[in-house]
């Protein structure tokens, strides 16, 4: 494993291993147990988009972890007045030991990777999540205790959360089932592999998406970037959302997860959601173990 730049690229024992190295993270974090494994190292984070836990999670993890981060904003660097991403590549891949990148196209994450020399990490595109959705396998196996035999189930829109959640659940052997409106689906791509390589569905039907359901997942109806088809989006969406009536078709000890931020009364009902604060706060705070493994992972002397 050289880059993180989607969980496609991965194979399930390679995700298996991070989600362990992440426990054992998490453990010694909890113990009080120093673990400098990247001492000396920099991450550079460019973030494109907003972000409360993906910025602090990995910036703080590089602090745990012995090394230290930067936050590039595209105001402050050149490559917000147009210099190619070719160049800032090859320039930052001199100074730095890894380069976590939020931004719209995926092609600019690839293209990070392609033309530098170091570890390259996507913390989220138009098009997947993937540093998101290894904290949520790593909250789906500590609360069902592994993946076989379950089922996960993900209202909403078919976008970078619904992609991820795919390969990631459809890899490590769970049941993915998707309730999203037509013409708002997941990447036909990503579908078309989740058919051929385990068991998925992608509905309209909520009640049938969510049947058995071991875990329900949501995420805001409108993107970051699609705030112009926000109102729209709010008619498309309204029956599109975890409430009582989902969690009836869903298991009786089924988890709730959403990646945050939440709107509250739009994909998620307020009860819902305080309902299972517990799972939804252990998800977000699992992005800091889960990230700090994919930086050992990637970025250590010996892993
Ligand atoms: N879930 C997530 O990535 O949150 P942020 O946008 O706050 O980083
Ligand atoms: N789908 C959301 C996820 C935020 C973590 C977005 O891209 O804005």
């Amino acid at each position: 494993m050289k880059h993180l730049l989607k969980l496609m690229d991965l194979s399930a024992k390679e995700i298996s291993e991070i989600l362990n190295l992440a426990d054992q993270l998490k453990y010694e974090r909890k113990n009080g147990i120093s673990h400098h494994y990247l001492e000396g190292k920099t991450l550079g984070m460019i973030f494109q988009k907003s972000s409360t836990r993906t910025r602090v999670s990995f910036e703080t993890g590089m602090f745990q972890l012995g090394g230290s981060a930067l936050f590039l904003s595209p105001r402050d660097l050149q490559i917000g007045r147009g210099e190619p991403v070719e160049d800032t590549a090859r320039v930052l891949s001199r100074y730095l030991d890894g380069i976590m990148i939020r931004t719209f196209a995926q092609s600019e994450v690839e293209a990070l990777a392609e033309h530098g020399s170091i570890p390259v990490i996507n913390g989220l595109t138009d098009y997947c999540h993937p540093c998101q959705v290894l904290a949520d396998l790593m909250t789906i196996r500590e609360y069902k205790g592994g993946f076989s035999g379950r089922k996960l189930c993900y209202i909403g829109d078919g976008n970078n959360m619904a992609n991820s959640l795919i390969v990631g659940g459809i890899k490590m052997g769970m049941s993915v089932a998707i309730a999203c409106p037509d013409g708002y689906k997941p990447d036909a791509g990503i579908m078309k592999w989740a058919e051929q390589n385990g068991s998925f569905l992608c509905t309209s039907d909520i009640s049938a998406a969510a049947a058995g359901a071991d875990v329900l997942y949501t995420d805001v109806w409108a993107s970051m970037g699609q705030e112009d088809e926000a109102e729209q989006r709010k008619l498309i969406f309204k029956d599109y959302q975890i409430n009582d009536t989902a969690l009836a078709s869903a298991k009786s000890d089924a988890i709730v997860l959403h990646c945050l931020p939440a709107h509250r009364g739009e994909e998620i009902t307020a009860k819902v959601f305080e309902e299972h604060a517990a799972e939804i706060f252990d998800e977000a705070e699992n992005r800091l173990h889960a990230q700090k493994a994919v930086m050992v992972k990637l970025m250590g002397e010996n892993n």
